[in-house]
This record gives C-alpha cells, structure tokens and sequence, in this order.
C-alpha cells in the first residue's frame, strides 16, 4: 500500500528529514494556530507580535504565560508521533527534524538532532545580553509582579523575552542555515503536522534536492499537496507510527 511505498522511499534515501508543526502537538494538548481549535481563531496574532513586545513586555508577557500556558504544563508530554520520528531517527532513516514548534517535544521524546526554527519557550533569554534562563523561572517572577522581568546579573538588567520568534522577528540564522543545507541534501522530505502557510518554512519541502520524494502527514489542505508524492491525510498519531513500522520492521 502508499505507506509502504513511502516506507521504501525513507529506507532507500541517503539523507531524509522531516518538517514539523504545530498538528504533531496537537496530541499531547497543545493548540495549533489555524484549523480546528487553532489560536488565531480566537486571538489576534498582533497579541504576539514583537512590535507590541517592545511596547509593553509587560502586557506581553501577562498574555503570553495566560494564553500560551499549555507550553508550561508539567503533564505535556511527546506523543505517539513525536516518539515514531525520534525512532527513525535512532535507526538511521532520518537525518534531521526540523521544528516550527517551541514546546521542546521532539527532543524529549529522544530526537537528537533538532533544529528548532522559531525557538524554544522553555527559555527566555536577554534582549540586552543574550543571556538565556529557564522560563519557568521567569514565570514565577512574572506571576509575583516583575513586569517586565529583567535580566538579573550584576551588570545588566535587560528586558527577558521569551526565546520564542514572534511575528516581526527573524529566525534564528544558524538554525535556519543548517536546515537549508539538510533540505538541500534530502532525497526524501517529510513534512508532519503544518499548514505550511508560514515563511520560511513553507518553503524548505521546494528547496529539497531534485526529485526528492515529498510525503505529508496533515489532516487539512496544503498549498503543497498537488506537489507531493504522498499525501496522508491522517492523524500524525497513526500516520507516522505506521510508517516507522513500516520502515523498521
Ligand atoms: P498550523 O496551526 O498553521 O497548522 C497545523 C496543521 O496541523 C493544520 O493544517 C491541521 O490540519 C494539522 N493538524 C492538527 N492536528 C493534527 C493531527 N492530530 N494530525 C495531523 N494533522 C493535524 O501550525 P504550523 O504550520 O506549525 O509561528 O504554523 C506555523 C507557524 O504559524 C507557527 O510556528 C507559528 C504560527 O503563527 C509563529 O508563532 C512565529
Ligand atoms: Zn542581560
């Protein structure tokens, strides 16, 4: 059947990544942003825009610990999809994932080789120094009233932002670097769990090497599936279990 057949696809490649968004949280409780029970459905996106971090990091951060507080439950877990990629990984037949997502899944549940294009909110990091803390941290001096919360070494007190790319920021260059590169040398590119409506990464799947196989895992629509090879319009928690087995044995 197809899942076979991308099966082949994935062992025969010599280099194969993955692309990954916010459908392959879904699963384990965190909210997409478009489709069903998607976040900009409710809220405007200007609410996380960089433009009004610097306006008010205050308001900002109030906004972001209420409305994004999915990203600091304890009981978050990866799930079935984010374990299936960490197993090809683990075998050999997937040589990068790269992530839109900002929750840290992918690398709890064991993939090691992540690269992580609109940050990670487990950290917030000084606009001044660079320096980066745990987020959770930073959570507890909001919730007790330091608004904005600031760097706190002796000799800077920079405003902390969450190490998140909000709208109006550029990617992080090196991860975006080297997912270009991984995109470039992949004869077999899956993408999971994305709208792909989102630049850049919307664009890598086109960047993969020439007559690269494409495979989608996405219970809605993408302006990519006339182009690929497979389209699994499934859950990723069945799709992408289903194909490692496949791959694996
Ligand atoms: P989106 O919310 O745009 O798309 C999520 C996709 O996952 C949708 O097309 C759903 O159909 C699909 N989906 C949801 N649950 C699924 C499931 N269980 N199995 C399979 N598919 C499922 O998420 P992204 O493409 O990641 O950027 O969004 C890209 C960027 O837009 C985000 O990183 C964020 C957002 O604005 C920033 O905040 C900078
Ligand atoms: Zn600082």
């Amino acid at each position: 059947d197809r899942i076979e057949a991308a099966a082949r696809e994935l062992r025969a490649a010599d280099t194969a990544i993955a692309l990954t968004g916010a459908g392959v949280s879904v699963p384990s409780g965190i909210p997409p942003f478009r489709g069903e029970g998607g976040i900009w459905n409710e809220y405007d996106p200007d609410t996380f825009d960089v433009h009004r971090f610097r306006r008010d990091p205050g308001a900002f951060w109030a906004d972001w610990l209420e409305l994004r507080a999915d990203l600091f439950d304890a009981s978050v877990e990866p799930n079935a999809a984010h374990d299936a990629l960490a197993a090809l990984s683990a075998r050999g037949h997937l040589d990068a994932v790269v992530t839109q997502n900002i929750d840290g899944l992918h690398g709890d549940a064991g993939s090691d080789e992540v690269l992580e294009l609109h940050g990670n909110a487990r950290r917030a990091v000084c606009q001044r120094c660079g320096r980066a803390v745990p987020a959770a941290d930073v959570r507890e001096r909001v919730r007790a009233g330091e608004r904005p919360p600031r760097c706190e070494t002796e000799d800077c007190d920079g405003v902390l932002k969450p190490d998140a790319v909000l709208f109006g920021e550029r990617l992080p260059p090196e991860a975006l670097a080297r997912a270009e590169r991984f995109a470039a040398d992949s004869e077999v590119f899956l993408v999971a769990g994305s709208s792909l409506t989102v630049e850049p990464a919307a664009s890598l799947p086109a960047r993969a090497a020439s007559g690269a196989t494409l495979i989608l895992v996405n219970l809605d629509e993408t302006p990519l599936d006339a182009r690929a090879d497979y389209v699994f319009r499934e859950d990723v928690t069945d799709a992408l279990p289903a194909l490692r087995d496949a791959v694996v044995g």
